[in-house]
């Protein structure tokens, strides 16, 4: 029996990359969807009042290819965790791999594929049966519903909360993620200066500006794996 409250806490900060060997492609790197869509055409809130039909055709495919894959070794690695730590996931993925491989705590910063929410009343939020969202699915107050995702130029409503857990960290680790996309890739600057950061990416770069940096330069599938052991068997 763990006592929650004497446990260390560990934030861990996800991106596109941990569900990379899932099948699910990544954003920047070479093939990634940005290469083959424009995220002015598909990802703004301009794109949607342009080209609904396009908008909504890139996120059906994403959201079909979801129910086509499952979580990875780094994903079930991170739900080992919880045995001993205190473990809350910021995901900038609007995946649910976390959730299925079995992640207690799992905040999402930029929106779910899976849910879809009104355009009137962004309170009215559901999850959507099935991939696909039609033209004319409607919210209950007669409105199109969109996809339940943050796109550019949308503000970050899980920020505030999400920079108030990257302070509280004991150890802090960051896995597949560019940190091109702003407000999440500050996050790592609330990171108080004691703790141990950990980043794992198989084309990792310095982060600037934090200390106690511990790098893995290996797919999630193997570093996750690789990390958590190390952190179950220390005396942390
Ligand atoms: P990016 O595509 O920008 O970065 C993916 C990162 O994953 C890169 O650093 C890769 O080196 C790394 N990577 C690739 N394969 C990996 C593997 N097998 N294991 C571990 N790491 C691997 O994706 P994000 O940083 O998540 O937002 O992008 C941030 C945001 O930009 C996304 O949430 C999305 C996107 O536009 C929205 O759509 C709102």
């Amino acid at each position: 029996m763990h006592n929650q409250s004497k446990m260390k806490k560990i934030v861990v900060l996800t991106g596109a990359g941990i569900s990379a060997e899932s099948g699910l492609r990544t954003f920047r790197d070479s093939n990634g969807l940005w290469e083959e869509h424009r995220v002015e055409d598909v990802a703004t809130f301009e794109a949607w009042q342009r080209n609904q039909a396009l908008v909504l055709e890139f996120y059906n495919q994403r959201r079909k290819q979801l129910y086509e894959v499952k979580p990875n070794a780094g994903h079930m690695a991170l739900v080992e965790l919880e045995k001993k730590f205190d473990v809350q996931i910021i995901t900038q993925n609007v995946d649910d791999l976390h959730e299925q491989a079995g992640s207690a705590k799992v905040m999402h910063l930029h929106g779910e594929l899976k849910k879809v929410r009104s355009t009137v009343d962004e309170n009215l939020v559901y999850t959507l049966d099935g991939w696909e969202l039609k033209k004319g699915d409607l919210c209950e107050k007669g409105s199109q519903l969109r996809p339940h995702i943050v796109w550019f130029g949308e503000a970050v409503p899980m920020i505030e909360p999400a920079m108030e857990l990257s302070a509280e960290a004991d150890i802090f680790i960051v896995i597949g993620t560019s940190l091109n996309v702003y407000p999440a890739a500050s996050l790592v600057y609330y990171i108080k200066k004691s703790t141990p950061v950990y980043l794992i990416d198989p084309h990792a770069e310095m982060l600037s500006g934090v200390k106690n940096l511990t790098v893995f330069r290996e797919p999630a599938g193997t570093g996750v794996p690789m990390l958590v052991k190390q952190l179950m068997d220390s005396g942390l």
